[in-house]
């Protein structure tokens, strides 16, 4: 599957698997895993000093994964990120600097809000998809329920401790278009490197939502 910066990045996948890479050996392996169980996204997150390399080894050797780079802290991580082959960006909030810096990139993006006041500055901005970060320890589903009526405009993809069993409830609110998740790509399962784990924890959350 692929994705154009005109299509919404929160009606691709419901689960939006977000991804720690230690080893550069793991990138293409977990990206083929979750390609095979059904999730064509991945968010690599900018944590390791290998992640820009994984997104490149990725964006080179897995073309059939729409490949975004996460954890941008930094307006220079935007440009890296995109250099190194990254399709859309997410933060974990939104600066000025940030918002500014991930827009002269030209991808799709998605900022990290975590306050009505955040919610409303974005939209003022013209952007009104929205990371919702941290999800669970800023209110949860409850939060994006209480914001559905005052705050239309705005839709979220929420990740920060989610797991498989609170998605749901998450991707039944109308102003919710996918979840974004650690859960698929478990430590453990990348250090044993059990790819069928990762397949099919995958699958499973291809049938949410
Ligand atoms: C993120 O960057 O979106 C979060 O760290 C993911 O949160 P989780 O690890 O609790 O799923």
């Amino acid at each position: 599957m692929s994705s154009t910066p005109e299509q919404s990045l929160l009606s691709v996948v419901p689960v939006v698997p977000v991804v720690v890479i230690d080893e550069l050996a793991h990138a293409v392996p977990v990206a083929r895993a979750l390609v095979a169980g059904g999730l064509p996204v991945i968010e690599l997150t900018l944590r390791t000093p290998v992640a820009l390399d994984a997104i490149r080894a990725i964006a080179d050797e897995v073309p059939e994964i729409l490949i975004g780079a996460g954890t941008i802290v930094t307006p220079a991580q935007a440009a890296a990120a995109q250099d190194a082959g990254a399709q859309f960006l997410v933060s974990p909030g939104a600066t000025a600097s940030l918002l500014a810096a991930m827009t002269a990139t030209g991808l799709p993006f998605l900022p990290g809000t975590a306050t009505v006041s955040e919610v409303l500055a974005a939209l003022e901005k013209g952007i009104s998809e929205l990371k919702f970060f941290p999800a669970e320890a800023s209110g949860g589903a409850a939060f994006l329920k209480s914001i559905a009526s005052p705050v239309p405009a705005a839709r979220f993809c929420p990740t920060g401790g989610i797991t498989a069993a609170t998605a749901p409830a998450y991707l039944a609110l109308p102003n919710v278009g996918c979840v974004g998740g650690s859960w698929l790509t478990p430590a453990d399962a990348l250090a044993t490197e059990d790819w069928p784990r990762i397949e099919s924890l995958a699958r499973d959350a291809a049938t949410l939502g």
